[in-house]
């Protein structure tokens, strides 16, 4: 089958083996420019929409001008980025103590279930807790029983806050 990025024909690209070799080892780390592209090709395969401009925004805030509040982390297996996380430091936001949130996580869909996830959220955790703060949320559309999942399998339980919204009139 065909798709937008080409067809089953084509050589498939260095930067994105169909599945990290079991037992590879994985690495966490600072995003870096040179990992944008591959960041954005991961984000587009998850959400159908590739967001170039977004991401390149994204990476001036939390990746070239990070701090020890903004976070933006890679999983690599064998110089291949496999996923990213992106989250940050809030303080006192929404009456809340300071509290690290998780903006985004994702792995490349043929390298899931393999543990990056979980290392991905262990390492903004991590970051978080050298920013001092010991809370972290995120938020997750109710029907995502994916994300919603992973989340649960790494401890995460229902906040005791609410989102609310409604639609702006033109
Ligand atoms: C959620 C996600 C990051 C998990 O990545 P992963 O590398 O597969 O996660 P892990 O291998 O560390 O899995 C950890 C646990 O999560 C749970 N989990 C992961 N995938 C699951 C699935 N498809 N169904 C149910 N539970 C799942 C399991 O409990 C798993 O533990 P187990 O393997 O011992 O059963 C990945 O599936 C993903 O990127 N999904 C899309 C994310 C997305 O939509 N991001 C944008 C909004 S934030």
């Amino acid at each position: 089958m065909s798709n937008s990025r080409g067809n089953d024909r084509s050589p498939r690209p260095a930067a994105h083996p169909e599945r990290p070799p079991d037992g590879a080892a994985v690495i966490t780390r600072p995003a870096q420019a040179g990992d944008l592209d591959a960041i954005i090709a991961i984000d587009a395969e998850v959400t159908g929409i590739e967001k170039t401009d977004y991401w390149y925004e994204l990476f001036q805030r939390y990746g070239a001008s990070r701090t020890r509040q903004r976070l933006f982390l890679v999983a690599e297996t064998e110089g291949a980025v496999q996923g990213f996380v992106i989250g940050e430091v809030r303080d006192w936001e929404f009456g809340s103590a300071p509290c690290g949130w998780v903006f985004g996580i994702s792995v490349r869909p043929g390298a899931r279930l393999a543990g990056l996830g979980t290392r991905l959220l262990g390492a903004i955790c991590d970051g978080f807790r050298y920013a001092g703060v010991s809370q972290v949320r995120t938020l997750v559309a109710r029907d995502n029983a994916l994300v919603l999942s992973f989340f649960r399998s790494q401890g995460m339980m229902a906040a005791p806050v609410i989102t609310l919204e409604k639609a702006l009139e033109p």
